[in-house]
């Protein structure tokens, strides 16, 4: 199999709610529509806190109700190299797209932006952090993450037609 024609890096503050679910839910979606050797998926955090953990159990929970598996996933830190090897790297609010931003060589600035305006009916612009909140929150993301899955798989189509 040959490198992915696309790749997606989906990011948040810990790694370990919103980009995880970002992450599996994406995954899932390019799996089911044949795109899993053209579409490499990722996932990580801004901050460190979490590093090595598996998803948190109510993000792992809630997903798992919609038949999403985020059980292998564990959450690292985003790194230097990130911005040169991805081609989407999708901030779930404007804190961590700035923060992603301070980071990035200006050269790959165009790489960066938020997931959830890829959404079609997307009346906000971040995907709210589920962590200090109840259940609700979780499924709240999940909405927000199938709607801009099924969106940037639609953008990704139309901006790199296979050959
Ligand atoms: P996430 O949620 O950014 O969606 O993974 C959070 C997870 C952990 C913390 C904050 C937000 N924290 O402060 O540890």
């Amino acid at each position: 199999m040959g490198k992915p024609l696309v790749s997606v890096l989906f990011c948040c503050l810990g790694n370990i709610c919103r980009s995880p679910t970002a992450h599996g839910v994406f995954q899932a979606k390019v799996t089911q529509q044949g795109m899993a050797s053209s579409i490499y998926t990722d996932s990580c955090g801004t901050g460190g806190w979490h590093v090595g953990e598996p998803p948190d159990a109510r993000a792992t929970t809630a997903a798992r109700q919609r038949g999403y598996d985020l059980s292998s996933l564990r959450a690292r830190q985003v790194q230097a190299d990130d911005f040169q090897r991805f081609d989407y790297i999708l901030a779930m609010d404007h804190q961590n797209l700035q923060d992603l931003t301070a980071m990035c060589p200006g050269n790959y600035a165009g790489r960066l932006g938020l997931f959830l305006p890829f959404a079609e009916s997307a009346l906000e612009e971040e995907v709210p952090d589920p962590y200090y909140g109840g259940a609700h929150g979780f499924s709240h993301v999940l909405d927000l993450v199938e709607a801009a899955s099924d969106g940037l798989l639609r953008e990704i189509a139309r901006a790199h037609p296979v050959r």
